[in-house]
């Protein structure tokens, strides 16, 4: 005998605008049970063109980002299927939404609308369960909060600067509990302001995309210092207290005709860049590296894990773009230590999940993260929790749909009360 309460009774779509005024799909899901699941889809600036492809209407108005389209198939060809489905099938619904688009990539149907569907029917379930979604998903093993790694300073396709890598990031890894891990990274972005301020005057404070200061540096050193700096003056010890990341999103700077990566205004080969790497990493206690190479040169990532990823994660964002298929590829060759997982580069929650759980066996981190474009949804929270994720890529605090996710983070740690872990080794 089924439970009643779980089936789909509803599943509409409606507009809604992202962190960059660009439409995206909001998708309500209902259950007979008075269960009600809302979800909307993010989206990316710096892609990879193995994404789950976001549909998009054309033409004139929005610039040709409307999602009319996407939300009429939705109604049409997604919510007739999807009523009267238990909503705890997320597997079955899945691969319904698979099998309804029919393209490799989601381009009919739209990765927008298939991730924004997948991600309202599993809190539609747990919100007819009574359960906090984290708890519904990960059921008795979520246990951990994740470090969060904050992109303070931005650059690359993220920010009106002339910084060539995207993200560089710090991670508060000496606090004892999430809480204080906000704390003391609130503390360093504060005093990172003071110090920008002070150097390059009140423009170098505005802010990029993810929230980070988008200052008027070329250097990638110059930020480095720059953060390091910021962690000494505000009483912290960078190697202790805080270690940092950088997300290079290298596929943006690579010039294909020349088989060159554009750095600072030269021109690097995979050689020059993994010294450039080896060097930097050492001197500024960096454990992450995100994307060091364009998206199909799995050998130069190999090479870089196999000289410093037994100090350094080295993380596939477009590299894997959430594949499980690419990412069979990337643990047979050894490719990364780590992996970027963003649903809606694939589109569906099962999909996520798997490749999670493949990581996990290849034993490579999975790091859980936002995207450029981003909404006040705080789904990115909960699942990290669920999935026992050691760190969380969700922007600076600031701005509304980066710190919806903080302070979800913040809900759960106290819901969760004292049988929490905050993980200190990311590595
Ligand atoms: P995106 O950037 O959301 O613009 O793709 C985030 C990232 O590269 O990690
Ligand atoms: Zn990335």
């Amino acid at each position: 005998m089924g439970d009643d309460r779980f089936i789909i009774s509803s599943v509409k779509g409606m507009m809604a605008i992202d962190s960059r005024g660009s439409p995206t799909v909001k998708a309500i899901v209902e259950t007979k049970g008075g269960g009600i699941g809302v979800a909307l889809a993010p989206s990316g600036a710096s892609k990879s063109e193995k994404e789950a492809v976001e549909l998009r209407d054309g033409g004139r108005k929005w610039r040709g980002r409307g999602v009319g389209l996407a939300i009429a198939r939705l109604e049409s060809e997604v919510a007739p299927r999807l009523k009267g489905a238990d909503s705890r099938l997320q597997e079955y619904i899945d691969a319904l939404l698979v099998e309804i688009d029919g393209t490799s990539q989601k381009k009919r149907i739209g990765g927008n609308t298939t991730t924004a569907v997948s991600i309202a029917v599993a809190k539609a379930a747990a919100s007819t369960a009574g359960l906090q979604l984290y708890r519904y998903l990960g059921g008795a093993y979520a246990s951990t909060l994740p470090v969060p790694l904050m992109n303070i300073i931005n650059g690359g396709v993220h920010a009106g600067n002339e910084l060539d890598f995207q993200e560089f990031l710090i991670l508060p890894v000496g606090a004892d509990s999430f809480k204080e891990a906000l704390r003391i990274a609130v503390e360093v972005y504060w005093e990172l302001k003071d110090l920008l301020k002070e150097k390059y005057g009140l423009n170098a404070v505005n802010v990029g995309d993810e929230g980070g200061y988008a200052p008027p540096m070329r250097r990638v050193e110059e930020a480095l210092e720059a953060l390091s700096r910021a962690i000494d003056r505000a009483g912290y010890a960078l190697g202790e207290d805080f270690l940092l990341g950088l997300d290079v999103a290298a596929s943006q700077l690579y010039d294909a005709s020349k088989g060159v990566y554009m750095v600072e205004g030269r021109s690097l080969n995979q050689g020059e860049l993994i010294d450039l790497y080896e060097d930097i990493t050492r001197r500024y206690h960096i454990v992450y590296l995100e994307d060091p190479f364009h998206e199909e040169d799995f050998d130069s990532f190999k090479e870089l894990t196999r000289k410093i990823g037994y100090r350094t994660l080295i993380v596939g964002d477009d590299l894997y773009a959430t594949n499980p298929s690419i990412l069979a590829r990337g643990i047979e060759k050894k490719a990364t230590n780590a992996v970027l997982v963003k649903v809606n580069q694939i589109g569906t929650l099962t999909e996520t999940l798997k490749f999670i759980d493949m990581a996990r066996m290849a034993g490579m981190r999975y790091i859980i993260s936002h995207r450029s474009g981003d909404t006040e949804d705080p789904f990115i929270a909960d699942l990290a929790v669920a999935t026992g994720s050691r760190l969380i890529k969700t922007g600076a605090p600031a701005r509304g749909e980066r710190t919806s996710k903080y302070n979800r983070l913040l809900e759960i740690e106290e819901d969760l009360g004292p049988t929490i872990t905050y993980p200190k080794k990311v590595i």
